[in-house]
């Protein structure tokens, strides 16, 4: 593969990650808010205060390249996290929109797992060693925090009415 086209090719899925990071950390608070169960609201908390740190570790990244964040926006989180915002605005039972909060925060997270997984390997491509362990680090929060989504969305229980 080529080097200079390949570099390109990263700094712009680094870039989109930036602006990605940049709205879910922004986005989260409210969904925070929104959210009922204890141990989800303390989940989101702990990811939230993750995601500000995937922002260093890009800004760091972009740096260490001799580039900076751009002004694009990424918009695949951007539509994943109107999706959250509906399930937000929707309301009803509790731990349904719980329920709801999960599914679709998930797949923020499984936007993030493919771009950061697929922006290490450019990485060690790019023999950019250091970067490539950053983004492993952040990946690996990004796994644990789908695995914690998956373990709340098992924990809720279904009542039925009685007829
Ligand atoms: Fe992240
Ligand atoms: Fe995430």
């Amino acid at each position: 593969m080529n080097y200079e086209p390949l570099r390109e090719l990263f700094i712009a899925e680094l870039q989109d990650l930036y602006s990605a990071e940049q709205q879910i950390t922004h986005c989260l608070p409210r969904i925070i808010k929104a959210a009922h169960d204890t141990r989800l609201k303390q989940a989101l908390q702990q990811h939230h205060d993750e995601s500000a740190l995937h922002v260093a570790r890009l800004s760091k990244i972009l740096k260490r390249m001799n580039e900076t964040p751009n002004e694009k926006t990424c918009d695949g989180v951007h539509v994943l996290l109107h999706e959250v915002e509906e399930r937000v605005r929707d309301g009803g039972d509790a731990e349904v929109m719980d329920a709801g909060l999960i599914a679709a925060m998930q797949r923020v997270e499984h936007y993030e797992i493919a771009a950061y997984s697929s922006a290490r390997t450019y990485a060690e491509h790019l023999d950019e060693s250091d970067s490539a362990r950053f983004l492993s680090e952040t990946l690996d929060e990004e796994m644990r925090a789908d695995v914690r989504l998956s373990q709340l969305s098992r924990r809720v229980r279904v009542t039925r009415r009685a007829a």
